[in-house]
């Protein structure tokens, strides 16, 4: 016997930077807080698989794909050896192993792309903002939510045969994934350690995510669409909400201009007729602007979007209502029923129609989930 190594210098970073990356993905898919984080890992797993389906090609020995290309037939057939206590030893993937390898990047393949139109879709955020309708991306959040279960399913398989391997084999398998090296037998090749590429891998995955968090994540979503210096948040935003400098000069002096999308066309045009009791003060719009304003905001409205937001609101209201008020409509109503007295009343809050105090990208009008954050 003697001592080669197995596992390339790419292929084990490759394999603990995908298994974090899930893990961390999992552990922050439930709350939309950590949205950006789950969605930052989701990208980096997505450049992951990338590599390592080249790498299967032209990588080291044992990390290619023709050295472990055995039918799902093969690999329940070890399974059976397996469990009646006799598997054969591979130096690489075994039978059954492979078929997880496969599987694996396969689930994980539809895990991220489903991700990333759910992302584009429900949230119209992302590399595939505004390729599809909220409705479809809800959908295919169904498929995103079954295929990461299905995946994780797969993650306890792929750790119960680790440990029965290394029981019925008597050897480290975690610690070989660790340091690459294993006993073999004389005449197995060794495979190259190939360490230029993985250090390669690191600084693009480093960089990667330095530009997430330094750049896209701290670099205010208002500054890069051109409404000011705005907070540090969220990356990877979709597209830019209709704007109109007219609108947004007569209907943002007094309050936040409340975008078009928040409220349907019906409530916007009774808004108009009745402008000279507009919550206690009259408008007194001549009739130019007047119609000019009401043509953008009556072409923008809620009805007319496909963010989250309008559409969630105006699903909301009943066809026969026409309100004025947008903290009055029932979608955001339940948003902000959990938010405390005390919230509400705090000196950076004062008021529900100041927006802006809690929704960082409020002029905006886009309300994304992880532009949301109550002062304290
Ligand atoms: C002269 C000041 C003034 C101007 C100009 C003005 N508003 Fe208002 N608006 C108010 C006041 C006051 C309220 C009530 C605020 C409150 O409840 O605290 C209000 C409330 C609203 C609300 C309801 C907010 C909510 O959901 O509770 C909407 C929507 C609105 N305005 C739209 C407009 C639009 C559209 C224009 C431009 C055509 C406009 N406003 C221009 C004074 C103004
Ligand atoms: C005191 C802070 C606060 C203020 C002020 C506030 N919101 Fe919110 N808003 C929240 C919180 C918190 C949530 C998230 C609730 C959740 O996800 O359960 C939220 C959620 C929302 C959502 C849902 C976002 C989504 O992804 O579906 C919309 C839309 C929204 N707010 C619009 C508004 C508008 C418009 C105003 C002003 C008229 C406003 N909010 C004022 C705290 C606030």
């Amino acid at each position: 016997m003697k001592r080669v190594l197995v596992w390339d210098v790419p292929t084990r970073l490759f394999h603990w930077l995908f298994a974090t990356s899930f893990a961390i993905a999992w552990l922050t898919s439930e709350n939309d807080q950590w949205l950006s984080v789950h969605t930052f890992f989701g990208y980096l797993m997505l450049g992951l698989i990338g590599f390592r389906l080249i790498w299967g090609v032209a990588g080291g020995h044992y990390a290619r794909f023709t050295s472990f290309r055995y039918s799902p037939m093969a690999g329940l057939a070890y399974l059976r050896q397996v469990l009646s206590g006799s598997g054969t030893r591979y130096l690489g993937h075994n039978p059954a192993g492979s078929q997880a390898v496969y599987l694996l990047l396969a689930l994980g393949l539809a895990v991220c792309i489903t991700g990333l139109f759910t992302q584009g879709g429900e949230e119209q955020q992302g590399a595939a903002a505004g390729l599809m309708s909220i409705a479809a991306g809800r959908m295919v959040k169904e498929g995103h939510e079954i295929t990461a279960i299905l995946m994780l399913l797969l993650v306890f398989g792929h750790l119960a045969g680790v440990a029965v391997e290394s029981w019925l084999h008597k050897e480290n398998l975690p610690r070989s994934m660790v340091t690459g090296i294993k006993d073999a037998p004389e005449d197995a090749p060794a495979s190259r350690p190939y360490r230029l590429t993985g250090a390669m891998m690191l600084v693009a995955v480093t960089a990667f995510g330095a530009w997430w968090f330094f750049y896209a994540l701290h670099h205010p979503i208002e500054k890069r669409l051109g409404y000011g210096e705005g907070v540090p948040h969220v990356a990877f935003v979709g597209t830019k909400l209709p704007d109109n400098a007219q609108w947004r000069e007569e209907c943002g002096s007094c309050h936040l201009a409340f975008h078009p999308s928040l409220l349907p066309a019906r409530s916007w045009q009774r808004m108009m007729a009745e402008q000279e009791k507009h919550f206690g003060t009259d408008l007194a719009l001549d009739e130019s602007t007047s119609k000019a304003l009401l043509d953008f905001m009556v072409n923008n409205a809620a009805e007319k979007s496909a963010r989250e937001a309008a559409v969630k609101i105006n699903s909301s209201i009943k066809p026969e209502d026409a309100p004025l008020r947008i903290t009055e409509t029932p979608y955001w109503v339940k948003k902000h029923q959990d938010i405390a007295e005390s919230d509400w009343r705090s000196a950076k809050v004062k008021s529900k129609v100041n927006c802006g105090a809690c929704h960082q990208d409020a002029e905006a009008g886009t309300f994304e989930d992880a532009a949301m954050h109550i002062p304290r």
